[in-house]
């Protein structure tokens, strides 16, 4: 494991503390020999990214295991109405994302697992806007977040709404949460318009492209 991380510009470098937990560290002392030494599997080790590249370790003196070496992002969002814009804006983030090599998800927001964080370093958050705010559903995940799941993250938040000047707005109020809880908001959000057409609300033209065009600034951000 580690000599394949080394060929992949890695550093290794020794951390004094007793704890690393899902944690990056700056580089401090590359240890270049020694490498896979039974003895160094016994310490507490951090890799720190080189060349834009990530490895994820948790380790302690009884646990050392290699995460991921892309960067997890996860998308939850609501999307109420039955043409489901949000979810459309989200889908369309979660793949321009994958083409950069992330490992993004997208996810209703009734179905993300619980994970006090462990399964993202980034988290992007979306919602229609009801009544000038997020949805309760969307407001109900902020609350379930701990800091724990925040700390060392980074975040961002984008929602859907109608234009004019009195729409309100759900992803101020989102990146406001995720602040609270200790996220770095990454970029200021996306709004994407929407409008009723036929009795439907279907997202404006250009929207979408809006929405990729955000997550190629995120790939840049997190890179
Ligand atoms: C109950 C309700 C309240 C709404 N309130 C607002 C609002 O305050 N401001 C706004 O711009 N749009 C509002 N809308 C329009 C929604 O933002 C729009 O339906 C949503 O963006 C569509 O996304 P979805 O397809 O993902 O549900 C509201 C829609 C509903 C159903």
């Amino acid at each position: 494991m580690f000599t394949k991380l080394i060929a992949r510009g890695f550093s290794i470098i020794r951390h004094d503390g007793n704890n690393c937990r899902h944690s990056i560290y700056p580089c401090s002392k590359t240890i270049p020999t020694g490498v896979g030494d039974n003895s160094l599997l016994s310490r507490p080790l951090v890799f720190s990214p080189n060349h834009s590249k990530r490895a994820y370790l948790i380790c302690s003196l009884e646990h050392l295991s290699l995460r991921s070496d892309s960067m997890r992002v996860l998308i939850a969002y609501d999307s109420v109405s039955p043409n489901k814009n949000t979810e459309k804006v989200a889908e369309a983030i979660r793949d321009v994302l994958k083409t950069k090599g992330m490992d993004a998800q997208s996810s209703y927001v009734k179905n993300v697992v619980p994970s006090n964080g462990k399964d993202y370093d980034c988290l992007i958050v979306g919602s229609p806007t009801h009544a000038w705010r997020a949805t309760g559903l969307i407001r109900d995940f902020l609350n379930s977040l701990t800091p724990q799941s925040a700390s060392g993250k980074q975040g961002a938040a984008f929602d859907t709404r109608i234009k004019g000047r009195l729409a309100g707005s759900a992803k101020e109020g989102i990146e406001n949460k995720l602040k609270q809880l200790g996220f770095k908001i990454i970029l200021p959000g996306l709004v994407a318009y929407v409008k009723g057409e036929k009795s439907q609300v279907v997202l404006m033209e250009g929207e979408l492209e809006k929405a990729r065009q955000f997550a190629e600034q995120i790939a840049v951000v997190l890179h």
